[in-house]
């Protein structure tokens, strides 16, 4: 079974920096790789509208093909982010709404997930990092995500709703997908206070705990717009994101970019 997997699209402002129509390279590829499933881990473009009509689009043109998906926090940029996350939940491929057999021996798992300062440096607050401001900088899902609760209560609700899904497959071979960073291997260190203040927003070393637990075999996340593919701790681990025209990219145009980056797997 060919499986694509893809993160951090973020289709709307890729679109208006390129001036090339991101979506029809994506069906271009899709239509000559032809995936059996694509997963795509968040970040599909800002605002759940916009990402669950992308969605809806894109299954509704392949429809032998079966897209998963979970939200980003991009795709939560809503005024209440808790009913921005229950719209994308309208989405059937979205792994919010339960695990996906692929068959007899694979399931994938997965959730937007959220963080919760675990990858947090030394000498601040949590409260300094709840406020997300340094310098003059402030994290922008201060500004464009609205959860009812703290980011340490989202993110708890994510790994109880997870830890419960894991518990239910155990024994499967478990593909586990979350937007945000699982483990400290892949947080960027640059010893400036000024990039590292904000590594508490990538994510949660719960959620690799959770991996290591129950010996998921893949772990599919983006967020980080570094692309990895490798074997740690025994699980194959895919980061691939598009990440942002021009700097994050290896190529001038759409195409190129898009067609070298999907990452084909095979079960
Ligand atoms: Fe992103
Ligand atoms: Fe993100």
């Amino acid at each position: 079974m060919k499986i694509a997997v893809l993160s951090d699209i973020h289709e709307g402002l890729n679109r208006k920096n390129t001036g090339m129509d991101i979506v029809s390279q994506l069906k271009k590829w899709i239509e000559i790789n032809s995936p059996e499933v694509f997963i795509i881990s968040g970040d599909m473009t800002a605002g759940p509208k916009k990402s669950l009509n992308l969605l809806n689009h894109l299954q509704e043109e392949f429809t032998k093909m079966k897209l998963l998906f979970v939200h980003g926090n991009h795709d939560i940029y809503h005024g209440d982010s808790k009913s921005a996350y229950d719209m994308l939940l309208e989405f059937p491929g979205n792994l919010g709404n339960g695990p996906v057999e692929l068959n007899d021996s694979w399931v994938v798992i997965g959730d937007g997930g959220w963080y919760d300062y675990t990858f947090g440096i030394e000498g601040y607050t949590e409260e300094q990092f709840s406020v997300g401001t340094f310098n003059d900088f402030t994290w922008p899902d201060k500004a464009n995500a609205h959860w009812p609760s703290s980011d340490q209560c989202e993110t708890k609700r994510y790994l109880e709703k997870l830890e419960g899904w894991l518990k239910d497959f155990q024994g499967k071979k478990i593909i586990m997908v979350t937007h945000v960073v699982p483990f400290p291997r892949y947080i960027q260190v640059k010893n400036e206070p000024s990039w590292d203040f904000f590594n508490a927003m990538m994510g949660s070393k719960r959620f690799g705990e959770l991996a290591d637990k129950y010996q998921v075999k893949k772990y599919i996340f983006g967020h980080i717009h570094t692309r990895y593919h490798e074997h740690y701790n025994g699980i194959e681990i895919i980061c691939n994101p598009l990440g942002y025209y021009p700097h994050e990219w290896n190529s001038a145009n759409a195409k190129e970019e898009i067609f070298s980056t999907i990452k084909l797997i095979e079960i």
